[in-house]
């Protein structure tokens, strides 16, 4: 896994909490704690990768690899992100996770600074 503490760049960059419970199948569901990836810039706007695993429960653990959507504005300028996608399939079931990251302030990308 890249190391972005040890990069300049990267580690001045903003991530979102995106932690959260997800849906529940089987009579159980988990938590799914973390920080998304630095931003991705896609023209104006951005997205983060989400890895991660869940919390173990019911005897097993999901993991997920996915993208937020792209940045929604907020008051203040700061900025949240949309996300919504299924986990690992474990046990006869997965879980879906969706909602919004932790508001982050708005960053201008790295091709627009002077
Ligand atoms: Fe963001
Ligand atoms: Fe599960």
């Amino acid at each position: 896994m890249y190391n972005y503490a040890n990069n300049e760049e990267m580690c001045c960059r903003h991530v979102h909490d995106h932690t959260g419970i997800t849906s529940c199948s089987h009579e159980h569901c988990h938590i799914h704690p973390g920080v998304t990836g630095p931003p991705i810039y896609d023209g104006k706007s951005h997205y983060h990768e989400i890895t991660g695993a869940t919390t173990f429960e019911h005897g097993h653990y999901h993991t997920y690899r996915a993208m937020t959507g792209p940045a929604i504005p907020l008051p203040h300028g700061h900025h949240t992100h949309h996300v919504s996608f299924k986990t690992s399939y474990c046990e006869g079931h997965n879980h879906l996770i969706r909602g919004f990251g932790q508001a982050a302030p708005s960053e201008a990308p790295p091709h627009y600074k002077g």
